[in-house]
């Protein structure tokens, strides 16, 4: 294959990414981590998967990062996962060392890639991401969006029996408890659902998709949720191999757009080959802006604190 995707960190959420780009064989894929073994037994396990499914991608696991080199897009996954009881915040100063000792090697190796990082706490990882790469904020493109957006989704398709594929939900702000569900732009075959369910439910839906990530993270026991934020990587991946111009909510650096200056915060992206291409401004109410905003001093907070 002519196109490459290097997954850094070969734990659940990494793993679940690279296995479903290699099975739909969007490209060859680069699987590393720091344990010794484990991205190479992985990468082998996908590898002898690929005759079964079809594919003909190349999957490598590896420590080494000169085996990630002229990758197109570099999906970051390394860290620590959040427990149960812990805070993605809780995470920050760890995964912050973690990110930018990540992003150096990648650079030296990838330099004109495209960076999507899902370390949490999302949108101050990216951030970590953007300062550290030097890259354009064109290149960094955070998966928290997509996620979030798709566990409201499923249960807007739950409550109304419906088929998922007929359901849109749009999320913005930060990957946090802060985030931003808007009902008002969340619709079932075009219809907002504001129409279509009565407040109670859509409150509960805008609550339970905003602790969605701390859901699984409790049912769980250990660890935190992979499956769907591993199908997210990889409709972003998708997005941009394919040049598709898809519109998704993901974490990109605000220059002014939405009155937020200088901060990765969600918003609806236009992603292509380019990587974004378009950042889409949308009317929000007043309360939805200073929803938005709070999010935005959540996301500010943090990044104060490793200050970048
Ligand atoms: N370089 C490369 N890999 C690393 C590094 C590093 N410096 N540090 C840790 N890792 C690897 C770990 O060895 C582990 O295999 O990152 C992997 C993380 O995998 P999991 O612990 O299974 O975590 P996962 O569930 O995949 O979540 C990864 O994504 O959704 C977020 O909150 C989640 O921040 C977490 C990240």
């Amino acid at each position: 294959m002519n196109r490459k995707v290097s997954v850094i960190g070969s734990g659940n959420v990494g793993a679940t990414a690279a296995r479903s780009i290699a099975d739909k064989e969007l490209a060859d894929v680069v699987v590393l981590d720091i344990l010794e073994g484990v991205p190479q037994g992985k990468g082998l396990d996908m590898l002898e998967a690929c005759p079964v499914e079809g594919s003909d991608a190349r999957v490598l696991g590896t420590n080494d990062y000169a085996d990630t080199a002229g990758s197109d897009i570099v999906v970051i996954t390394a860290g620590l996962a959040r427990k149960p009881g812990m805070s993605r915040d809780d995470l920050l100063t760890k995964n912050c060392a973690i990110i930018s000792s990540v992003t150096e090697q990648v650079m030296q190796h990838s330099p004109d890639c495209i960076i999507l990082p899902v370390t949490n706490p999302l949108d101050a990882m990216a951030q970590v991401v953007y300062r550290k790469s030097g890259l354009p904020r064109e290149r960094v493109i955070g998966m928290a969006g997509v996620l979030d957006s798709a566990r409201m989704r499923a249960f807007i398709a739950q409550a109304l029996d419906v088929s998922v594929e007929n359901t849109h939900a749009f999320v913005l702000g930060g990957h946090g408890d802060t985030m931003v569900p808007l009902p008002r732009y969340s619709t079932v075959a075009g219809i907002p659902v504001t129409e279509l369910l009565d407040k109670e439910t859509v409150d509960a839906i805008v609550h339970r998709t905003a602790h969605g990530g701390a859901e699984i993270v409790k049912l769980l026991g250990t660890g935190s949720a992979y499956y769907a934020p591993g199908s997210a990587v990889v409709e972003m991946v998708e997005a941009v191999l394919k040049d598709k111009k898809k519109i998704l909510p993901c974490s990109v650096f605000l220059q002014g757009e939405y009155g937020i200056d200088g901060l990765f915060v969600g918003v609806p992206c236009k992603l292509g080959a380019n990587g974004l291409e378009q950042i889409i401004q949308i009317e929000l109410t007043s309360d939805e802006d200073a929803a938005l905003k709070k999010s935005a001093a959540a996301v500010q907070e943090l990044v104060q604190v490793i200050d970048m």
